[in-house]
């Protein structure tokens, strides 16, 4: 017999408690804990119901074995399936979260297109806007002529009965938090919902081999309600981004079980649509031909591309008895740690200067080979000497001030040399014979290609 009990959960993480607290434990969230009626208490030990269902021997295979290649639907969108790690998976979940109006709706309509336009029958169900609304949004899009099944609705119960039936290839929620299953008592958008409704969803997809593309809304803090919940359940979680005031946009895999994590599709938004850059580099540089002193421009490797980007920084004097540090798009104690290392090893002298590092484009690094750029740019800012022109930057930088190799620098010269440049400083043992390579084993190196160029 299910028993009706009340119990208290964390909208952040999804801790279950019997009292309320202003504070979760789990997770350490204020005031995030709600009442909400659970349907069952929890079931009894398996020991408890003897001979109710008999259990089944499960059989052992070897890890060695026939298994195929996991086939991929193409969306037409090359940028949304290299996010998703070249295509997507049939039977498998996808979520994609991100901020109120960054183009997930717009997003997903396109995909939607773009399957039902390969032949793959289609369901977008919306539960957020009406379909009048996004008969509009697919005209402006050109989209209207794609057979795609369009529907609006929140009730759990009504929407699994007519996938049921209908058998689409391809399924489109938007959103999971706007869902709402009838069994249990509790609001929309809570997390008991909001967990339930993903994981029908996706018994439903993993039973019947649909790809199930989910929606999720990020709350202010930049989580998906109920996010971690979800996380767990689906198979890969994307999340588009976009920089304040810019209209491109960043759809980056965050996790991908059929593919690598940390792809990124990049796109922009414009009177039309979500528009492929398929070129991305072009984006992160500012493209100004006159040297400016503080500018290193990062031959980076974002998910399997290759990206140039450029580092920006403004070192100046300080009368502050703690200099301010400022850093957008780069880990603020990498930076510290990279000018500690700076004033260390290479008697630089930053202590008794501001310094404010930005990366172009509002991209984010996280790559530790990005050090070396932002070395070669606060050194070209505190020197006042720009870089030698048409010149990439990499590499790691250790804590004794060496330079330590990073991955694919084979790609990275490659990109830099496809977008016009003719230099490159480098870790010891990059080479690419049509661009000239200046090798940087030690922070020393770098300082003399900065002063050289000046
Ligand atoms: P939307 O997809 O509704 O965002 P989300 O579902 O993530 O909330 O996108 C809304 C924004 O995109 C809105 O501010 C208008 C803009 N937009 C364009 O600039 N061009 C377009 O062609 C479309 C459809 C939307
Ligand atoms: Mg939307």
């Amino acid at each position: 017999m299910a028993r009706n009990t009340e119990t208290y959960v964390c909208q952040s993480c999804g801790n279950v408690t019997a009292k309320w607290a202003g504070r979760c434990e789990a997770c350490g969230e204020w005031n995030t804990i709600e009442l909400e009626a659970s349907e069952a208490g929890p079931p009894g030990s398996l020991g408890a119901a003897p001979g109710k269902s008999k259990a089944k021997k499960i059989e052992f295979t070897s890890l060695a074995g026939a298994s195929e290649d996991v086939p991929r639907v193409l969306t037409g969108n090359a940028e949304f399936d290299r996010a998703c790690g070249g295509g997507l998976v049939p039977g498998s979940a996808l979520l994609i979260g991100g901020d109120p109006g960054v183009g997930k709706s717009t997003l997903l309509l396109q995909v939607a297109a773009g399957l039902a336009r390969g032949g793959a029958s289609v369901a977008y169900i919306s539960g957020e806007e009406a379909t009048d609304q996004i008969r509009l949004r697919a005209k402006r899009l050109k989209a209207e002529d794609a057979p795609v099944n369009l529907a609006s609705a929140t009730a759990l119960r009504d929407i699994l009965a007519t996938l049921k039936s209908e058998k689409p290839d391809a399924v489109i929620i938007d959103s999971i938090q706007t869902l709402w299953s009838d069994a249990l008592p509790a609001a929309p958008g809570t997390v008991t919902q909001v967990r339930s409704c993903a994981q029908e969803l996706v018994r439903y997809a993993k039973s019947t081999g649909a790809i199930l593309l989910l929606v999720g809304h990020v709350t202010k803090d930049g989580q998906i309600a109920g996010p971690r919940v979800v996380e767990h359940m689906v198979d890969a979680v994307l999340y588009f981004e976009s920089e304040q005031g810019r209209d491109f946009r960043i759809l980056r895999a965050v996790k991908n079980r059929f593919g690598a994590a940390h792809e990124i599709g990049v796109f922009e938004m414009t009177g039309a649509g979500l528009a492929e850059v398929a070129n991305p580099s072009a984006l992160f540089l500012t493209g100004s031909e006159d040297a400016a002193s503080g500018a290193a421009v990062f031959a980076g490797i974002e998910g399997t591309r290759p990206v140039l980007v450029e580092i920006q920084a403004l070192v100046s004097p300080s009368s502050l008895a703690a200099p301010r540090r400022a850093v957008v798009g780069w880990d603020g104690a990498r930076l510290s740690m990279l000018l500690a290392v700076l004033d260390a090893r290479a008697g630089l002298d930053f202590g008794r200067h501001d310094v404010f590092l930005n990366v172009a484009g509002g991209l984010r690094i996280a790559e530790p080979a990005a050090d070396l750029a932002a070395a070669a740019a606060l050194c070209s800012s505190l020197f006042d000497a720009p870089l030698p022109q048409a010149s990439v930057v990499f590499g790691e930088v250790a804590l004794s001030g060496a330079v330590r190799p990073v991955n694919q620098a084979g790609a990275r010269l490659k990109e830099a040399v496809k977008l016009g440049f003719s230099g490159a400083l480098a870790p010891t043992g990059a080479s690419d014979k049509s661009i000239e390579i200046t090798e940087a084993g030690a922070l020393a190196d770098l300082v003399q290609w900065v002063r050289k160029a000046h």
